[in-house]
């Protein structure tokens, strides 16, 4: 059992033990949670619950979570930030509260995980008169009365950046630092968002280590939320107990909830008392392959940050995989890209010529063979995607550097060798387009070559402008053409493109009214349709498919055109494919016997199309595929 596998089965034992049920982790892709991309924490798939939805396990939960941050992507590369992670997590719903789990989580640190209490320091949350919220003084009592029973003085005081870590233990912060909701402070939260007031467990890695005098931050006084490392936060409970009022008060939630969250890697860090978790046991295996390829040691300065990066980006790369995010260029799927392409160009750093993906892929499912098995019973599907992302970038790799150093070179020459913010949102979209370089890798090829930016904050939102006005361009472009009559206008395309109208109107009948055209390509020998949809399609939702497909064309029903106001349409019921693109008057395909009131397809289309659907002729189902999370794509002919 490694060190990861037993705190991880420790954790959930110490708190079923103490009547809590654990539930399996849920998917990285959450599920009905249309307001994030990814489960970034256990209180994700929890939040029914926290709102008073009884939990058929009852209420005291306990898991696992599997969770990806994909905002920490940049701060990849110390020793603390990972974009994937473990997140194990309790919570009470509507049961205990602050006395119970306060004491627990002490106890199971101190006594299981055995940390020395002397070198733990807690936060609380100050209040805000202003929001009605009131000071947490009671936790404060309680973790001075847990350090008094580990004989320590444990003192209470506001956190004032005079003032530094003095004597006390138990700090009070404002609500930057000690509340929580799935928004952030409480201004930020929407009305219907559930929070609440938080407390911190940090984890001190130890005066003695000098690691504030060493640090950039070493001109301010040391307190637990100072980013010097010295602290590693380890734990945080939420007392999730109000609720966001739409005129922006505050009102209790129906129930008292405990939520609380800490990261696997990072109490690890400080079981081992060694405040790099890519030092645990959850890299480790990474890091030795990755010495035996590159030749290079982890410890070496120079090195460190890519070993860092290709360590935790691959690791998140497989883990999405495992639930079904591939590299793409598509929501989901571009993360899972962007995490490949950057770990290779950290690999080229290291020296590696050889494959490195065939390598690691098998290691990284391994690790998680216990705690997951769906991990490793996928290796070799992951191991083929991964690969293949891996071949396409590194094919232009080397060609692309030898691109970037000659436009440098050629921006420096320009501005007679002053290396500043020369280069621009636009040209880092260039290496985009021509060399699929995710933002992050133009960014780090140029500041390693000395270029200084002025803000990448603004540089990335500037790139993502002018991705978006490309895309916006090219759609544009590509209605024009499906207006003007398709790829060609031979009649088996126009049967076809009726046809999809057919199947989107079939697909929204049997899967549901979710099901959004996403693209569609027709050529004479087939049709291709994507759409939105999470889940494979069974034989029999195929079959009730084509079933409706053949009644509609076999009823040889009459296919009309109007012309009609943007809003009129949609107020008709017509469904459209890109709806802001559309001009303010449409055009409007129409399926059925009276286009007012018996009809089963309406949609904002150029055409062409057949004049009845019997002219389509017979159709067979192809196949059926996935392209990327959330997107299905059916193949007809
Ligand atoms: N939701 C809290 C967090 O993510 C605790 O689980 O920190």
């Amino acid at each position: 059992m490694t060190d990861a596998d037993q705190l991880r089965s420790s954790y959930l034992a110490f708190f079923e033990k103490r009547g809590h049920a654990t539930v399996p982790s849920a998917s990285l892709v959450p599920e009905n949670d249309p307001t994030t991309l990814f489960t970034g924490s256990g209180m994700q798939p929890m939040v029914p619950f926290l709102l008073g939805q009884s939990h058929p396990k009852g209420k005291r939960i306990c898991n696992s979570q599997k969770s990806f941050r994909s905002q920490d992507v940049e701060e990849v590369g110390d020793n603390r930030h990972t974009t994937f992670f473990e997140m194990l997590g309790n919570w009470s719903l509507g049961d205990y509260f602050k006395h119970e789990q306060l004491a627990w989580f002490f106890e199971f640190l101190t006594k299981d995980v055995k940390l020395d209490p002397a070198r733990l320091y807690v936060s609380v949350f100050a209040g805000n008169d202003g929001l009605g919220i009131p000071r947490d003084q009671e936790s404060a009592d309680i973790w001075q009365q847990l350090f008094k029973a580990a004989g320590i003085k444990a003192e209470a005081t506001d956190y004032q950046p005079k003032l530094g870590l003095g004597q006390a233990r138990i700090f009070f912060y404002d609500e930057k630092k000690n509340w929580w909701s799935r928004s952030g402070e409480p201004t930020k939260m929407p009305a219907g968002e559930p929070g609440g007031p938080d407390s911190e467990v940090f984890y001190d890695f130890g005066a003695q280590l000098q690691l504030h005098e060493q640090s950039e931050f070493k001109d301010q006084l040391c307190h637990p939320n100072c980013d010097c490392g010295r602290f590693l936060e380890i734990g945080n409970s939420v007392f999730m107990q109000y609720l966001k009022q739409a005129d922006g008060s505050f009102k209790e939630l129906p129930q008292k909830n405990v939520d609380f969250g800490g990261g696997l890697e990072r109490i690890l860090a400080a079981k081992n008392n060694d405040q790099d978790v890519f030092s645990t046991d959850l890299f480790q295996p990474i890091i030795t392959e990755l010495e035996q390829l590159s030749g290079k040691r982890y410890k070496e300065t120079e090195f460190i940050g890519s070993f860092r990066v290709i360590a935790d980006h691959l690791r998140a790369a497989v883990m999405l995989a495992a639930d079904g995010v591939f590299p793409s260029n598509k929501e989901q799927g571009y993360f899972s890209r962007r995490l490949v392409r950057r770990a290779i160009r950290h690999s080229h750093k290291l020296g590696i010529k050889k494959q490195l993906l065939k390598h690691l892929v098998p290691i990284i499912t391994k690790m998680y063979e216990k705690p997951y098995p769906e991990v490793s019973e996928q290796v070799s599907k992951i191991t083929d995607a991964l690969v293949k992302e891996e071949e396409k970038f590194i094919k232009t790799l080397y060609k692309a550097l030898h691109e970037f150093d000659k436009f440098l070179s050629h921006k420096f020459g320009k501005v007679g060798g002053a290396k500043q913010a020369f280069v621009t949102p636009a040209d880092a979209f260039r290496f985009y387009e021509s060399w699929g370089w995710p933002i992050e890798i133009f960014i780090e090829e140029a500041t390693s070559k000395g270029v200084s930016l002025v803000s990448v904050d603004d540089f990335r939102s500037e790139f993502e402008s002018e991705k978006a006005k490309h895309a916006e361009k090219s759609r544009t472009a590509s209605i024009g053409k499906f207006k003007g009559g398709l790829q060609d206008a031979s009649e088996q395309t126009i049967k076809y493109h009726t046809a999809t109208h057919l199947l989107q109107a079939a697909l929204r009948k049997v899967l549901g009214e979710h099901v959004q055209q996403k693209g569609s390509n027709i050529t004479q020998d087939r049709l291709r349709f994507d759409f939105s949809h999470s889940h494979s399609i069974s034989v029999d939702e195929q079959n009730q498919i084509m079933a409706l497909i053949q009644n509609w064309i076999a009823a040889d029903l009459p296919v009309s055109r109007q012309t009609m106001s943007k809003q009129a349409a949609l107020e008709s019921g017509a469904i459209a494919f890109f709806i802001e693109k559309y001009p303010d008057q449409v055009s409007v395909y129409t399926i059925g016997n009276n286009p007012e009131s018996a009809w089963i397809s309406k949609e904002l289309c150029g055409g062409p199309h057949v004049s009845r659907t019997a002219e389509i002729g017979q159709l067979q189902w192809l196949k059926e595929q996935p392209v990327a999370a959330g997107i299905r794509r059916i193949y007809l002919k």
